[in-house]
């Protein structure tokens, strides 16, 4: 119960962020507007643990339908096809004051835990909505970020950004052949989404990995060596992309007066030198390349974070102690990222630092099912809708990842033209 009402507190906040002007904007194009999100959390609750679980009818059948799934199209055309009106805020927030009511009464009074019910066997509708949210306020948090600043109301105990100074020497260390275990095991996990399952166990060779992430600094050498102008070094996707959006530096780099700045959430940032470099997966690519480097591989990234010399893995980089805020940048403990190797707390056995939170980290590896892979009963599209050879999967964490998402078998994905995300890279060899 503490959790779910935390959860629709942060929501709401998040909502009540942004002036009423903007309620019906699309902040991302691809994206539906910001009031589908208000009903869409609320709806998922109900139409995933009152409909699909305990087999009820729910609040409101319509809501329910309009509200029922975010969207993930290729292109701009393929928006536009929701309500061409959307019901007033007011109407919104009465079903979710309703959908909340009626959530609250099933967590404390229904049995949500029936083993003969594959949607609530050991609770798996009920954690379902209760990872659901902070996922969403995550995807709310990116969105957000575009909006222009007389858009946004910035919370009275918002930090600052800490920017300080030029980033540490660049250095790889070895990470020697060993084992990674991606994935969990279902017998034991208290609860995983579809695609974390079942164990997968992959021999990695030996590699070398950046200490640290690349930054906003050794990106402005990519841009100012022309790098968005080499064709050889995209590949056709990141290339026709960045020729028909002419993109010619991340998302989230601004020029201002001939200087380049850092669009943060609440204000415009001094260029962080040392902060991680935001970017999709084709620039981070076409960086690599550029260096002579690559990006990791999932199981690359599951050796620098979780593998230890002669000693099992971990669950975290830093051993077996729960996340706090000494270990990383996240759960929502900073707006904007932070300089890399702010948390030596954090850093992994190897030595390499920031792997959880500070921005997820994309790797090379197209997003599929583990061997063994099976959908889960409780929201049977939740990854198979995106098994599709064009999104990539992305690990760790940004500054706005809930703790509760940070556990070792979790993976992100997005397709690798997706510039808003909070994600940044670093290579290996
Ligand atoms: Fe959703």
């Amino acid at each position: 119960m503490d959790w779910f009402d935390a959860g629709r507190r942060r929501s709401r906040e998040l909502f009540d962020s942004v002036v009423p002007a903007a309620y019906e904007v699309r902040p991302i194009p691809l994206r539906n507007p910001i009031c589908f999100y208000e009903g869409h959390l609320p709806a998922f609750n109900a139409n995933t643990l009152l409909k699909r679980g305990l087999g009820e009818e729910g609040i409101d059948r319509d809501y329910e339908v309009l509200f029922e799934r975010g969207i993930d199209p290729e292109d701009e055309s393929a928006v536009g096809l929701g309500a061409s009106r959307w019901p007033p805020r007011k109407a919104i927030q009465a079903y979710g004051d309703a959908s909340d009511r009626a959530i609250r009464e099933a967590l404390l009074e229904k049995d949500i835990t029936r083993d003969d019910n594959p949607v609530l066997a050991r609770g798996l509708a009920a954690y379902t909505i209760l990872e659901h949210e902070p996922m969403h306020q995550e995807t709310l948090r990116y969105m957000w970020h575009r909006l222009p600043y007389e858009k946004k109301i910035r919370p009275a105990e918002t930090p600052s950004p800490v920017v300080n100074g030029g980033p540490p020497a660049r250095e790889m260390v070895r990470v020697p052949a060993g084992k990674a275990t991606l994935g969990a095991d279902r017998a034991s996990a208290v609860f995983g989404w579809d695609n974390e399952f079942p164990l997968c166990v992959v021999e990695v060779p030996e590699f070398r990995i950046d200490v640290h992430d690349r930054t906003n600094a050794d990106f402005l050498e990519f841009v100012e060596a022309g790098g968005y102008e080499k064709s050889e070094l995209w590949d056709d996707e990141g290339w026709e992309w960045i020729q028909s959006s002419r993109v010619r530096h991340p998302l989230f780099w601004e020029r201002h007066g001939g200087e380049w700045s850092w669009r943060g959430m609440w204000e415009l940032v001094p260029f962080p030198a040392s902060w991680p470099v935001y970017a999709s997966h084709s620039e981070a690519a076409a960086y690599a390349r550029w260096k002579g480097l690559r990006l990791p591989t999932e199981a690359e990234y599951h050796r620098a974070a979780y593998g230890a010399p002669d000693r099992p893995e971990r669950s975290y980089p830093w051993g077996e102690e729960p996340p706090d805020a000494t270990r990383g940048n996240f759960d929502f403990a900073s707006p904007d990222p932070m300089p890399v190797g702010s948390f030596p707390a954090g850093a992994s056995a190897w030595g390499v630092h920031d792997l959880l939170g500070n921005g997820w980290e994309w790797t090379s590896t197209v997003f599929s099912g583990f061997p063994g892979f099976s959908p889960m009963p409780s929201y049977p599209v939740y990854s198979t809708d995106f098994f599709d050879g064009k999104h990539y999967v992305l690990k760790g964490g940004s500054p706005v990842t809930s703790k509760v998402l940070l556990r070792r078998s979790f993976r992100n994905w997005f397709r690798g033209n997706y510039p808003y995300l909070y994600a940044t890279f670093r290579c290996v060899k």
